[in-house]
């Protein structure tokens, strides 16, 4: 069975109450239970931290044995070299997902320092952002 993990950064903890006309109201664990039971043949680990090194830490820590990773780093996406050094570092291969279309918002949301270093990235479909980051590791 393959192994993939999705890891969520900062404030996507809150997601359900944050910023509904953006990120939508549905908690990511309701979602994820959907997921789920859609990918039974897939393994989906998940993980969520508010912390840097924290991401940095799991992201070594799974990133030499899984088959995937699907990470949304949130707003350390435009602001992390550690992460994006860790994206780097490690040879399991990182979908970088968005729910929001970052591109379609303020300027410093353009600036990603995980894309150099993902395999691809995916954003603006909602959290079904997260379900096409799986199907695009499914055909690697
Ligand atoms: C986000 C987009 C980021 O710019 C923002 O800081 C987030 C969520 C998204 O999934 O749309 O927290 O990564």
């Amino acid at each position: 069975m393959k192994q993939f993990i999705i890891i969520n950064g900062p404030n996507l903890n809150l997601l359900g109450k944050r910023e509904p006309e953006i990120y939508g109201s549905e908690t990511f664990n309701d979602y994820l239970e959907g997921l789920r039971s859609k990918f039974k043949n897939v393994q989906i680990d998940y993980f969520q931290s508010n912390i840097e090194g924290e991401l940095i830490n799991k992201l070594q820590e799974v990133g030499f044995s899984y088959d995937g990773i699907l990470l949304n780093a949130a707003a350390y996406t435009h602001t992390s070299i550690g992460i994006g050094d860790a994206v780097k570092a490690i040879s399991t291969p990182v979908v970088e997902v968005h729910i929001s279309n970052t591109f379609a918002r303020e300027d410093f949301r353009h600036q990603s320092y995980i894309s150099p270093n993902a395999k691809g990235v995916i954003l603006g479909f909602g959290l079904k952002s997260y379900d096409l980051a799986i199907q695009s590791l499914l055909i690697l």
